[in-house]
């Protein structure tokens, strides 16, 4: 992926093993779907310490993480890795997580997102809050490693969490790590909208994901942010070799390997629909008629209306392409579909979904990569700098002033400073 002057690699995660499909856990773990999953977190100093560029989005559950050392192994690792973490903030959607972190049934949507504005408000407080910069003098002189004058603690009374501490990290190179949030609904935009640098947005044709963007960004705005502050990334799979019939002939090749019964049994997890109830060729309307109609359904069946759609057809589609478009052809062709892809839709870029893994990367840096270099639609090198400089063209390590973090920084560094202006006056 560096090679390739990728971005980032992201890393999604889930906790706990499905037991939406056949109401057993059997299907998650026979097909290897979302189990097993490895902590994310812990994969990425491997990672960081081949590579010099490449970021790393981690998926983080804040429903289930203890604010204090959530915030303390994010910024180890934003310094471990100088300065090229991300965080994808998620809240969770599955039962069996809830199950597992002992707390019993999931809370509703709309409380998942109340518990996400107090996590983060947390995690502002702690990585804009608690030390301020230059606090760290490295002093050898005067035996000082950091300023305790200019180092505060956290005090937070809230309604899910209590905290009163200092930030145990001296501030990393982003103190923040970049936000990464693929909120779809309508309390998820706004979330995505004033906390979120980057937003993941899956949709299979260019009506289902343009509004979206276009709605997320100005709410942005309406935020008193600007629209670039938030980067749109739809998700993308290709397929590609030297000529668009070889491209045909892999994807042929790939089909072979679709597992119906695997993504059927992801499709399950996703939306919370048990498909082994249906036969594979019962229509999709009868199963919209039940459980209530999902958004994971509803990419399918929206984004082609024109066509039926079955249980089997659904799962082959997603099977290779998920809910996001397939580009198959050779690299003209793909580099075609894509600029067109990316115009049309408003994205900033694109999560790169891998049929196969490591085999569909290698096969975009080498093909698609210097295609769409040659038409100067991609970069020829990294920009120095942290995860944050690299994505907002140099404009800063830390987040921007328009951001809502900055709250944390000027009151803490408001009240430290009418402190020691009033210290400063008692010691005259
Ligand atoms: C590309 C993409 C990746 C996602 N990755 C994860 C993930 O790793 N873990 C997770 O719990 N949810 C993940 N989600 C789900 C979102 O966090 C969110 O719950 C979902 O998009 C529904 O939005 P809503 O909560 O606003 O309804 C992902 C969503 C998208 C579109």
């Amino acid at each position: 992926m560096e090679r390739g002057h990728f971005d980032g690699l992201f890393l999604a995660d889930t906790l706990g093993v499905s037991d939406v499909h056949g109401g057993c856990t059997d299907a998650a773990i026979r097909y290897a779907t979302g189990t097993p999953r490895h902590d994310p977190m812990l994969l990425v100093p491997a990672m960081a310490a081949v590579t010099e560029h490449l970021g790393f989005g981690i998926t983080g559950n804040l429903t289930y993480e203890a604010p204090y050392l959530f915030a303390r192994r994010l910024s180890t690792l934003d310094h471990l890795t100088n300065g090229r973490m991300g965080w994808n903030i998620v809240t969770g959607y599955m039962q069996a997580a809830a199950q597992a972190m002992g707390a019993g049934a999931i809370k509703g949507h709309d409380t998942r997102y109340d518990v996400a504005e107090e996590f983060m408000a947390l995690m502002y407080q702690l990585w804009e809050g608690s030390w301020e910069d230059g606090s760290v003098v490295l002093d050898h002189a005067n035996d000082t490693f950091a300023d305790p004058t200019r180092v505060h603690r956290i005090h937070h009374d809230g309604t899910y969490w209590k905290l009163d501490a200092i930030h145990m990290v001296e501030p990393s190179p982003q103190r923040t790590p970049v936000l990464y949030q693929a909120g779809s609904s309508g309390r998820g935009r706004d979330f995505a909208a004033g906390h979120a640098e980057c937003v993941f947005l899956t949709g299979k044709t260019v009506p289902m994901v343009a509004p979206v963007i276009a709605d997320i960004k100005a709410r942005a705005v309406a935020r008193g942010r600007a629209s670039d502050d938030v980067l749109c990334f739809s998700l993308a799979t290709v397929v590609v070799a030297e000529t668009d019939a070889l491209a045909e002939l892999k994807l042929v090749d790939f089909q072979r390997y679709v597992s119906v019964a695997g993504a059927l049994s992801i499709l399950s997890t996703n939306s919370g629909i048990d498909f082994s109830t249906y036969r594979p060729d019962d229509e999709l309307p009868r199963i919209r008629g039940d459980a209530g109609v999902h958004s994971i359904v509803d990419a399918f069946t929206v984004g082609d209306p024109s066509k039926i759609w079955t249980v089997r057809g659904i799962a082959e589609a997603s099977a290779l392409g998920g809910r996001g478009p397939l580009f198959v052809g050779s690299p003209q062709t793909v580099a075609d579909g894509l600029i067109d892809w990316v115009t049309q839709t408003g994205s900033d870029g694109l999560n790169l979904s891998a049929a196969t893994c490591p085999g569909c990367f290698t096969d975009f840096v080498d093909l698609v990569v210097p295609e769409l270099q040659a038409r100067s639609r991609y970069k020829t090198e990294y920009q120095p700098g942290t995860l944050r400089e690299k994505l907002r063209g140099g404009a800063g390590a830390h987040l921007p002033a328009s951001h809502p973090a900055e709250h944390a920084r000027r009151g803490e560094r408001a009240s430290h400073s009418a402190k020691a202006a009033e210290r400063a006056f008692s010691t005259e």
